[in-house]
């Protein structure tokens, strides 16, 4: 029985397989890094709790580099906020934990947090903010991951920033 089951399963695991790897296809041409001019890159915080874009590449030649975060929804910053914090990829769930356990009144990150690398101030909707940082922080070939430190955001608003090889 037990046999019988696995031959007549294996063909649809394999087609659920192909399938997953067809459908994840166009979500990764969506995912193409941000086009950068001047060292800066606008950054939308969206609702759906979404980054765009979701991919961030600096050009080897900043020296600093500026993300203009734009708010595009409607809710205030205490309702539905969004910030936009870069971390090192393997630095980022222990940050947004501490950051939780910090509370409300340092938007949800630890005060002076060496692992935090640049940040923007919480937005409401509609609202911009700017940080400007430089690209002397980062290393090429290291994975960094931008997030919105807002509680029920910091999980899935993230976005993955990498600085190109000289
Ligand atoms: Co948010």
């Amino acid at each position: 029985m037990t046999s019988r089951f696995t031959l007549l399963a294996l063909p649809l695991l394999l087609a659920a397989g192909a399938a997953q790897a067809h459908d994840h296809a166009p979500a990764a041409a969506d995912d193409a890094p941000a086009v950068v001019r001047d060292c800066a890159v606008d950054v939308q915080g969206q609702p759906g709790k979404k980054f765009s874009p979701s991919r961030i590449e600096i050009p080897a030649t900043c020296q600093n580099f500026t993300v203009r975060l734009i708010h595009t929804g409607k809710n205030s910053k205490e309702k539905a906020g969004h910030n936009w914090v870069l971390t090192t990829t393997a630095d980022i769930d222990r940050v947004m934990l501490d950051g939780m356990a910090a509370g409300p009144q340092g938007d949800w990150l630890v005060p002076n947090d060496a692992r935090i690398l640049a940040k923007t101030p919480m937005l409401g909707g509609g609202e911009t903010a700017t940080v400007t940082f430089p690209v002397s922080r980062l290393k090429a070939g290291e994975s960094y991951t931008y997030y919105c430190s807002f509680p029920a955001h910091a999980e899935m608003m993230r976005g993955t920033l990498t600085l190109a090889a000289k």
